[in-house]
Protein backbone atom coordinates (compact mmCIF):
# COMPACT_ATOMS: atom_id res chain seq x y z
CA UNK A 1 0.00 0.00 0.00
CA UNK A 2 1.51 3.72 -0.65
CA UNK A 3 1.46 5.57 2.06
CA UNK A 4 0.28 8.79 2.23
CA UNK A 5 2.21 12.14 2.98
CA UNK A 6 0.60 12.30 5.93
CA UNK A 7 1.96 9.00 7.97
CA UNK A 8 5.60 9.66 6.10
CA UNK A 9 5.51 13.16 7.43
CA UNK A 10 4.52 11.64 11.15
CA UNK A 11 7.39 9.23 10.64
CA UNK A 12 9.71 11.49 9.89
CA UNK A 13 8.79 13.46 13.15
CA UNK A 14 8.64 10.36 15.08
CA UNK A 15 12.42 9.64 14.06
CA UNK A 16 13.33 13.46 14.86
CA UNK A 17 11.88 13.20 18.37
CA UNK A 18 13.40 9.76 18.82
CA UNK A 19 10.07 8.31 20.06
CA UNK A 20 9.25 3.96 19.76
CA UNK A 21 12.70 3.03 19.62
CA UNK A 22 13.36 0.48 21.68
CA UNK A 23 17.30 1.21 22.03
CA UNK A 24 16.58 4.58 23.62
CA UNK A 25 13.94 3.31 25.38
CA UNK A 26 11.30 5.29 23.47
CA UNK A 27 9.28 2.36 22.43
CA UNK A 28 6.03 3.36 24.76
CA UNK A 29 5.81 6.77 23.23
CA UNK A 30 4.69 8.32 19.78
CA UNK A 31 2.89 10.88 17.76
CA UNK A 32 -0.70 10.87 16.96
CA UNK A 33 -2.40 13.02 14.04
CA UNK A 34 -2.74 15.86 15.68
CA UNK A 35 1.22 16.52 16.41
CA UNK A 36 0.90 15.19 20.17
CA UNK A 37 2.69 13.12 22.42
CA UNK A 38 0.90 9.66 23.42
CA UNK A 39 2.14 6.69 25.83
CA UNK A 40 0.79 3.16 25.16
CA UNK A 41 0.00 0.34 27.92
CA UNK A 42 -0.43 -2.13 26.17
CA UNK A 43 -3.19 -1.48 24.25
CA UNK A 44 -4.69 1.55 26.38
CA UNK A 45 -3.55 4.76 24.64
CA UNK A 46 -2.57 8.38 26.87
CA UNK A 47 -2.80 11.39 24.96
CA UNK A 48 0.37 13.28 27.01
CA UNK A 49 -1.11 17.03 26.00
CA UNK A 50 -4.53 16.30 27.10
CA UNK A 51 -3.21 15.05 30.44
CA UNK A 52 -1.46 18.20 30.94
CA UNK A 53 -3.82 19.80 30.73
CA UNK A 54 -5.98 17.85 32.83
CA UNK A 55 -4.23 18.02 35.64
CA UNK A 56 -2.14 21.19 35.28
CA UNK A 57 1.66 21.35 35.17
CA UNK A 58 3.93 21.41 36.15
CA UNK A 59 3.18 17.16 36.23
CA UNK A 60 5.20 13.69 36.62
CA UNK A 61 3.45 11.29 34.37
CA UNK A 62 4.41 7.25 35.62
CA UNK A 63 3.14 4.13 34.20
CA UNK A 64 4.02 0.75 36.19
CA UNK A 65 3.99 -1.19 32.91
CA UNK A 66 6.64 0.28 31.81
CA UNK A 67 8.72 -0.69 35.21
CA UNK A 68 7.30 -3.78 35.37
CA UNK A 69 8.30 -4.62 31.36
CA UNK A 70 11.57 -3.71 31.96
CA UNK A 71 12.33 -5.59 34.94
CA UNK A 72 10.51 -9.00 33.50
CA UNK A 73 12.11 -8.58 30.34
CA UNK A 74 15.53 -8.11 32.40
CA UNK A 75 14.49 -11.63 33.52
CA UNK A 76 13.69 -13.41 30.76
CA UNK A 77 17.00 -12.17 29.35
CA UNK A 78 18.52 -13.59 32.38
CA UNK A 79 17.04 -16.84 32.19
CA UNK A 80 17.54 -17.13 28.47
CA UNK A 81 21.43 -17.25 28.71
CA UNK A 82 21.59 -19.16 31.96
CA UNK A 83 19.94 -22.03 29.73
CA UNK A 84 22.03 -21.61 27.21
CA UNK A 85 25.15 -21.41 28.25
CA UNK A 86 24.43 -23.99 31.12
CA UNK A 87 24.76 -21.41 34.36
CA UNK A 88 23.59 -23.33 37.08
CA UNK A 89 23.62 -20.34 39.50
CA UNK A 90 20.54 -18.17 40.12
CA UNK A 91 20.21 -14.57 38.90
CA UNK A 92 18.22 -12.37 41.55
CA UNK A 93 17.28 -8.94 41.29
CA UNK A 94 17.25 -6.61 43.91
CA UNK A 95 15.50 -3.24 43.61
CA UNK A 96 17.93 -0.33 44.87
CA UNK A 97 15.00 1.59 46.97
CA UNK A 98 17.41 4.47 46.74
CA UNK A 99 16.32 4.85 43.08
CA UNK A 100 13.02 5.70 43.87
CA UNK A 101 11.46 4.91 46.97
CA UNK A 102 7.79 6.03 46.29
CA UNK A 103 4.99 3.79 47.08
CA UNK A 104 3.88 3.12 43.51
CA UNK A 105 6.88 2.65 42.31
CA UNK A 106 8.67 0.09 45.02
CA UNK A 107 5.16 -2.17 45.31
CA UNK A 108 5.04 -3.05 41.01
CA UNK A 109 9.24 -3.97 41.93
CA UNK A 110 7.99 -6.16 44.74
CA UNK A 111 4.78 -7.75 42.93
CA UNK A 112 7.24 -8.80 39.59
CA UNK A 113 9.05 -10.72 41.89
CA UNK A 114 11.82 -8.09 42.86
CA UNK A 115 13.77 -8.58 46.28
CA UNK A 116 15.01 -5.16 47.97
CA UNK A 117 18.05 -3.47 48.73
CA UNK A 118 18.17 -0.47 51.46
CA UNK A 119 20.34 1.99 52.36
CA UNK A 120 19.85 3.50 55.37
CA UNK A 121 17.40 3.17 58.31
CA UNK A 122 14.64 5.03 56.83
CA UNK A 123 14.11 2.78 53.56
CA UNK A 124 14.43 -0.38 56.05
CA UNK A 125 11.59 1.67 57.83
CA UNK A 126 9.49 1.34 54.53
CA UNK A 127 10.14 -2.31 54.29
CA UNK A 128 9.11 -3.19 58.11
CA UNK A 129 5.96 -1.16 57.41
CA UNK A 130 5.15 -3.46 54.17
CA UNK A 131 6.62 -6.55 56.73
CA UNK A 132 3.73 -5.79 58.96
CA UNK A 133 1.11 -5.44 56.99
CA UNK A 134 2.12 -9.03 56.24
CA UNK A 135 1.94 -9.09 52.33
CA UNK A 136 5.54 -9.93 51.96
CA UNK A 137 5.97 -13.24 51.04
CA UNK A 138 8.44 -15.66 52.48
CA UNK A 139 10.81 -15.50 50.01
CA UNK A 140 11.52 -12.03 49.84
CA UNK A 141 15.00 -11.34 51.05
CA UNK A 142 16.34 -7.47 51.74
CA UNK A 143 19.82 -6.51 51.62
CA UNK A 144 21.13 -3.55 53.72
CA UNK A 145 24.10 -1.49 52.21
CA UNK A 146 25.14 1.89 53.71
CA UNK A 147 27.09 3.23 56.63
CA UNK A 148 25.36 1.24 59.52
CA UNK A 149 24.05 3.61 62.25
CA UNK A 150 22.71 1.77 65.86
CA UNK A 151 19.48 2.82 64.65
CA UNK A 152 19.85 0.95 61.53
CA UNK A 153 21.53 -2.44 62.95
CA UNK A 154 19.00 -2.49 66.07
CA UNK A 155 16.24 -2.51 63.21
CA UNK A 156 18.35 -5.14 61.15
CA UNK A 157 18.20 -7.25 63.94
CA UNK A 158 15.12 -6.28 65.11
CA UNK A 159 13.12 -7.94 60.95
CA UNK A 160 15.66 -10.71 61.46
CA UNK A 161 14.47 -12.00 64.55
CA UNK A 162 10.87 -11.34 63.38
CA UNK A 163 11.98 -13.96 60.44
CA UNK A 164 12.68 -11.26 57.56
CA UNK A 165 15.19 -12.87 55.56
CA UNK A 166 17.44 -9.64 55.79
CA UNK A 167 21.11 -9.50 55.06
CA UNK A 168 23.66 -6.50 56.17
CA UNK A 169 26.19 -6.10 53.71
CA UNK A 170 29.32 -5.16 55.47
CA UNK A 171 31.06 -1.70 54.60
CA UNK A 172 34.34 -1.94 57.13
CA UNK A 173 35.79 -3.93 59.48
CA UNK A 174 34.68 -1.73 62.27
CA UNK A 175 30.92 -2.53 61.26
CA UNK A 176 31.67 -6.69 60.97
CA UNK A 177 32.23 -6.16 64.86
CA UNK A 178 29.40 -4.73 65.26
CA UNK A 179 27.10 -7.52 64.20
CA UNK A 180 29.52 -10.05 65.99
CA UNK A 181 26.68 -12.71 67.14
CA UNK A 182 24.78 -11.90 64.16
CA UNK A 183 23.21 -15.23 63.13
CA UNK A 184 21.87 -14.63 60.08
CA UNK A 185 23.72 -14.48 56.71
CA UNK A 186 26.15 -12.06 55.73
CA UNK A 187 27.48 -9.69 52.83
CA UNK A 188 30.71 -7.84 52.63
CA UNK A 189 31.15 -4.96 50.18
CA UNK A 190 34.57 -5.32 47.97
CA UNK A 191 36.31 -1.83 46.86
CA UNK A 192 37.85 -3.08 43.58
CA UNK A 193 40.49 -1.81 41.96
CA UNK A 194 38.80 -1.55 38.45
CA UNK A 195 37.76 1.64 37.14
CA UNK A 196 34.59 2.70 35.12
CA UNK A 197 34.05 5.76 32.93
CA UNK A 198 30.91 7.34 35.09
CA UNK A 199 30.70 10.56 37.24
CA UNK A 200 30.76 8.39 40.38
CA UNK A 201 34.07 7.21 39.36
CA UNK A 202 35.80 8.17 42.20
CA UNK A 203 39.91 8.03 42.42
CA UNK A 204 39.29 7.22 45.84
CA UNK A 205 36.43 5.34 46.75
CA UNK A 206 35.52 5.34 50.67
CA UNK A 207 33.22 2.42 49.91
CA UNK A 208 33.79 -1.17 50.83
CA UNK A 209 37.09 -3.12 52.09
CA UNK A 210 40.48 -3.95 50.10
CA UNK A 211 40.68 -7.47 48.94
CA UNK A 212 43.54 -7.85 51.30
CA UNK A 213 41.38 -6.38 53.92
CA UNK A 214 38.76 -9.22 53.69
CA UNK A 215 41.47 -11.40 53.43
CA UNK A 216 42.82 -10.86 57.33
CA UNK A 217 39.65 -11.01 58.73
CA UNK A 218 39.76 -14.58 57.61
CA UNK A 219 36.67 -16.64 58.04
CA UNK A 220 33.31 -15.11 58.69
CA UNK A 221 30.48 -16.57 60.12
CA UNK A 222 28.07 -17.29 57.14
CA UNK A 223 29.14 -15.29 54.67
CA UNK A 224 27.49 -15.51 51.18
CA UNK A 225 27.65 -12.47 49.55
CA UNK A 226 30.62 -10.51 47.48
CA UNK A 227 29.16 -7.43 46.83
CA UNK A 228 30.15 -4.38 44.96
CA UNK A 229 28.74 -1.52 43.27
CA UNK A 230 31.21 0.58 40.47
CA UNK A 231 29.50 3.37 39.62
CA UNK A 232 26.03 4.47 38.38
CA UNK A 233 25.68 4.87 34.49
CA UNK A 234 29.00 3.23 33.41
CA UNK A 235 29.23 4.67 30.00
CA UNK A 236 31.26 1.39 28.19
CA UNK A 237 29.79 -2.38 28.66
CA UNK A 238 33.52 -3.65 28.55
CA UNK A 239 34.25 -1.96 31.52
CA UNK A 240 31.26 -3.79 33.16
CA UNK A 241 32.70 -6.93 32.52
CA UNK A 242 36.47 -5.97 33.76
CA UNK A 243 34.42 -5.21 37.02
CA UNK A 244 33.28 -8.18 37.53
CA UNK A 245 36.59 -10.30 36.39
CA UNK A 246 38.41 -8.62 39.04
CA UNK A 247 35.60 -9.26 41.64
CA UNK A 248 35.64 -13.09 40.29
CA UNK A 249 39.23 -13.33 41.29
CA UNK A 250 38.59 -11.62 44.40
CA UNK A 251 35.72 -14.33 45.17
CA UNK A 252 37.50 -17.02 44.35
CA UNK A 253 40.41 -16.15 47.21
CA UNK A 254 37.38 -15.11 49.72
CA UNK A 255 35.81 -18.34 49.36
CA UNK A 256 38.83 -20.54 50.04
CA UNK A 257 38.64 -19.47 53.82
CA UNK A 258 34.58 -18.93 53.71
CA UNK A 259 33.21 -22.01 51.79
CA UNK A 260 29.46 -20.53 52.57
CA UNK A 261 29.92 -17.64 49.99
CA UNK A 262 28.23 -18.69 46.88
CA UNK A 263 26.92 -15.17 45.56
CA UNK A 264 28.46 -12.17 43.51
CA UNK A 265 26.22 -9.11 43.53
CA UNK A 266 27.62 -6.62 41.13
CA UNK A 267 25.81 -4.29 42.38
CA UNK A 268 23.78 -1.09 40.14
CA UNK A 269 25.73 0.82 36.77
CA UNK A 270 23.61 0.00 34.15
CA UNK A 271 23.21 3.46 32.09
CA UNK A 272 20.39 4.67 30.48
CA UNK A 273 20.75 6.28 27.04
CA UNK A 274 19.62 9.91 28.48
CA UNK A 275 20.66 11.83 25.54
CA UNK A 276 19.14 8.78 23.15
CA UNK A 277 22.44 8.02 21.50
CA UNK A 278 23.23 4.30 21.26
CA UNK A 279 24.65 2.14 24.39
CA UNK A 280 24.93 -1.15 25.01
CA UNK A 281 22.01 -3.60 25.49
CA UNK A 282 20.93 -5.83 28.41
CA UNK A 283 21.11 -8.62 25.92
CA UNK A 284 24.45 -8.12 25.83
CA UNK A 285 25.91 -7.60 29.08
CA UNK A 286 23.86 -10.09 30.65
CA UNK A 287 25.54 -12.89 28.48
CA UNK A 288 28.46 -11.59 29.12
CA UNK A 289 28.20 -11.67 32.22
CA UNK A 290 27.22 -15.18 32.77
CA UNK A 291 29.76 -16.25 29.80
CA UNK A 292 32.62 -14.94 31.75
CA UNK A 293 31.40 -16.26 35.00
CA UNK A 294 30.88 -19.87 33.63
CA UNK A 295 34.30 -19.82 32.16
CA UNK A 296 36.01 -18.24 35.25
CA UNK A 297 34.24 -20.47 37.44
CA UNK A 298 34.81 -24.02 35.86
CA UNK A 299 38.57 -23.09 35.06
CA UNK A 300 38.70 -22.52 39.08
CA UNK A 301 36.86 -25.60 39.55
CA UNK A 302 33.79 -24.19 41.89
CA UNK A 303 30.23 -23.94 41.61
CA UNK A 304 28.84 -21.38 39.14
CA UNK A 305 28.21 -18.33 41.74
CA UNK A 306 24.53 -17.03 41.70
CA UNK A 307 24.43 -13.41 40.83
CA UNK A 308 22.45 -10.81 42.26
CA UNK A 309 21.90 -7.13 40.45
CA UNK A 310 20.71 -4.03 42.07
CA UNK A 311 20.17 -1.88 38.22
CA UNK A 312 17.70 0.95 39.39
CA UNK A 313 18.38 3.49 37.32
CA UNK A 314 18.22 1.16 34.33
CA UNK A 315 14.63 0.14 35.31
CA UNK A 316 13.38 2.79 37.22
CA UNK A 317 14.08 5.70 34.82
CA UNK A 318 12.57 5.46 31.72
CA UNK A 319 8.78 5.04 33.56
CA UNK A 320 8.30 8.15 34.08
CA UNK A 321 8.33 11.26 32.08
CA UNK A 322 8.12 15.66 33.93
CA UNK A 323 5.83 17.56 31.71
CA UNK A 324 6.20 21.31 31.92
CA UNK A 325 3.96 24.33 30.26
CA UNK A 326 6.24 27.09 28.58
CA UNK A 327 5.02 30.19 30.70
CA UNK A 328 6.91 32.48 28.23
CA UNK A 329 9.88 33.60 25.84
CA UNK A 330 12.81 36.28 26.34
CA UNK A 331 15.42 36.80 23.35
CA UNK A 332 18.81 35.84 24.12
CA UNK A 333 20.65 38.69 22.25
CA UNK A 334 23.96 37.12 21.46
CA UNK A 335 24.42 32.86 21.67
CA UNK A 336 23.61 29.78 19.74
CA UNK A 337 20.43 29.77 20.90
CA UNK A 338 17.85 32.48 20.19
CA UNK A 339 15.56 32.32 23.13
CA UNK A 340 14.99 31.30 26.93
CA UNK A 341 11.85 29.34 27.46
CA UNK A 342 11.08 29.42 31.38
CA UNK A 343 8.89 26.84 32.21
CA UNK A 344 6.73 26.11 34.81
CA UNK A 345 9.16 24.37 37.04
CA UNK A 346 12.45 23.82 38.35
CA UNK A 347 15.54 22.14 37.01
CA UNK A 348 17.58 22.69 40.30
CA UNK A 349 14.15 21.88 42.66
CA UNK A 350 12.58 19.21 40.51
CA UNK A 351 15.66 17.51 38.44
CA UNK A 352 18.17 18.43 40.15
CA UNK A 353 20.58 16.25 38.99
CA UNK A 354 20.47 18.72 35.44
CA UNK A 355 22.69 21.08 38.43
CA UNK A 356 24.71 18.53 40.28
CA UNK A 357 26.21 16.60 37.89
CA UNK A 358 25.25 18.36 34.37
CA UNK A 359 22.42 15.30 33.47
CA UNK A 360 21.29 15.30 30.17
CA UNK A 361 17.53 15.16 28.92
CA UNK A 362 15.58 14.01 26.32
CA UNK A 363 13.89 16.82 25.74
CA UNK A 364 10.60 16.63 23.31
CA UNK A 365 7.22 19.43 22.82
CA UNK A 366 4.19 17.55 23.79
CA UNK A 367 1.95 19.17 21.43
CA UNK A 368 2.92 20.71 17.77
CA UNK A 369 5.09 17.84 17.81
CA UNK A 370 4.54 18.24 13.62
CA UNK A 371 5.93 22.17 13.53
CA UNK A 372 7.74 22.76 10.39
CA UNK A 373 9.39 25.35 12.36
CA UNK A 374 11.88 24.93 15.07
CA UNK A 375 14.53 27.02 17.06
CA UNK A 376 17.41 26.81 19.44
CA UNK A 377 16.36 27.81 22.65
CA UNK A 378 17.58 27.05 26.49
CA UNK A 379 15.12 26.18 28.85
CA UNK A 380 14.76 27.97 32.08
CA UNK A 381 13.26 26.96 35.46
CA UNK A 382 11.10 29.32 37.65
CA UNK A 383 13.98 30.06 39.82
CA UNK A 384 15.59 32.84 40.82
CA UNK A 385 18.78 31.41 40.29
CA UNK A 386 21.12 31.37 37.18
CA UNK A 387 21.95 28.17 37.89
CA UNK A 388 18.31 27.04 37.41
CA UNK A 389 18.61 26.11 33.32
CA UNK A 390 19.07 23.46 30.61
CA UNK A 391 20.34 23.18 27.29
CA UNK A 392 21.11 19.91 25.59
CA UNK A 393 24.92 18.93 24.84
CA UNK A 394 24.42 20.56 21.28
CA UNK A 395 24.49 23.79 23.35
CA UNK A 396 20.79 25.05 22.58
CA UNK A 397 17.18 22.65 22.10
CA UNK A 398 15.35 22.39 19.04
CA UNK A 399 11.50 23.81 19.83
CA UNK A 400 8.54 24.68 18.55
CA UNK A 401 8.12 28.39 17.29
CA UNK A 402 5.91 30.09 20.22
CA UNK A 403 4.78 32.75 17.80
CA UNK A 404 3.44 29.87 15.55
CA UNK A 405 1.06 28.51 18.20
CA UNK A 406 -2.78 28.71 17.75
CA UNK A 407 -4.11 31.96 19.77
CA UNK A 408 -4.84 30.64 23.14
CA UNK A 409 -2.68 27.29 23.34
CA UNK A 410 0.30 26.86 25.10
CA UNK A 411 3.67 25.14 24.61
CA UNK A 412 4.29 22.06 26.81
CA UNK A 413 7.53 19.94 26.95
CA UNK A 414 8.13 16.56 28.17
CA UNK A 415 11.64 15.47 29.47
CA UNK A 416 11.97 11.99 29.55
CA UNK A 417 13.41 9.21 31.69
CA UNK A 418 13.20 11.03 35.02
CA UNK A 419 11.80 8.20 37.01
CA UNK A 420 14.86 7.39 38.45
CA UNK A 421 16.88 9.66 41.43
CA UNK A 422 15.19 12.97 40.97
CA UNK A 423 12.00 12.40 43.79
CA UNK A 424 14.06 12.14 46.26
CA UNK A 425 16.31 14.61 45.42
CA UNK A 426 14.00 17.73 44.98
CA UNK A 427 13.98 20.87 46.63
CA UNK A 428 12.01 24.06 47.11
CA UNK A 429 14.21 27.10 46.61
CA UNK A 430 12.46 29.91 46.20
CA UNK A 431 9.44 27.87 47.62
CA UNK A 432 7.89 26.41 44.51
CA UNK A 433 5.35 23.69 44.21
CA UNK A 434 6.68 20.33 43.42
CA UNK A 435 5.10 18.61 40.05
CA UNK A 436 2.08 16.74 40.85
CA UNK A 437 2.58 13.21 39.83
CA UNK A 438 -0.36 10.83 37.93
CA UNK A 439 -0.31 7.32 37.43
CA UNK A 440 -1.35 5.37 34.54
CA UNK A 441 -2.31 2.34 35.07
CA UNK A 442 -4.92 -0.42 33.28
CA UNK A 443 -6.22 2.13 31.10
CA UNK A 444 -7.27 4.89 34.39
CA UNK A 445 -5.05 7.96 35.27
CA UNK A 446 -4.76 8.17 39.18
CA UNK A 447 -3.49 11.32 41.17
CA UNK A 448 -0.43 9.90 43.19
CA UNK A 449 0.87 13.32 44.51
CA UNK A 450 -1.42 16.12 44.03
CA UNK A 451 0.51 19.57 43.56
CA UNK A 452 1.74 21.04 46.52
CA UNK A 453 -0.50 24.51 47.37
CA UNK A 454 1.36 27.77 49.11
CA UNK A 455 0.29 26.27 52.57
CA UNK A 456 1.76 23.22 51.85
CA UNK A 457 4.69 24.05 50.80
CA UNK A 458 5.19 27.26 53.84
CA UNK A 459 4.19 23.90 56.56
CA UNK A 460 7.51 22.65 55.51
CA UNK A 461 9.17 25.87 56.40
CA UNK A 462 7.48 26.14 59.61
CA UNK A 463 4.34 28.45 58.64
C1 LIG B 1 25.02 -0.14 46.43
C2 LIG B 1 24.23 0.37 45.29
N1 LIG B 1 23.50 -0.48 44.55
C3 LIG B 1 22.75 -0.07 43.51
C4 LIG B 1 22.71 1.26 43.16
C5 LIG B 1 21.89 1.67 41.97
O1 LIG B 1 22.69 2.16 40.97
P1 LIG B 1 22.11 2.43 39.51
O2 LIG B 1 20.86 3.20 39.68
O3 LIG B 1 23.18 3.17 38.82
O4 LIG B 1 21.87 1.11 38.87
C6 LIG B 1 23.47 2.20 43.89
C7 LIG B 1 23.45 3.61 43.53
O5 LIG B 1 24.06 4.46 44.08
C8 LIG B 1 24.25 1.73 44.99
O6 LIG B 1 24.96 2.58 45.74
Amino acid sequence: MKKTKRTSARKNYKNFWKLSQKDFNTEYFDINKDGELVVYEGNYKYNVHDLARKFGSSVEIYLPSILEERLNHLFRVANLNCKRLGYKGKFIYHYPMKVNQNKEFVLPMISEGSHLECASANDLWIVKKLWEGENFSAKIRVLCNGPKTEQYISLIKKLREAGLSIIPIIEDTEELKLFKGFTGDLGIRINLQSKVKSHWDKKIDRFGLLQEEILELGKIRNLKILHYHIGSQIEVENDIIIALREAFKAYQKIREVNPTLDTINIGGGFAVPYEKKKMYSVESVIYRIFKNLKDLSDKAGIPHPNVIVEWGRYIAAPAQISVYRVVCAKEIPKAVAKQWYVIDGSFMNDLLDTWAIHQKWHVTPVNNMDAKHRHRVWLAGLSCDSDDKYAASDGYLLLPRLEDLEEGTSQYIAIFDTGAYQDAFSSHHCLLSSPAKVVLQNGIVTVARRRETPDDVAKLFGW
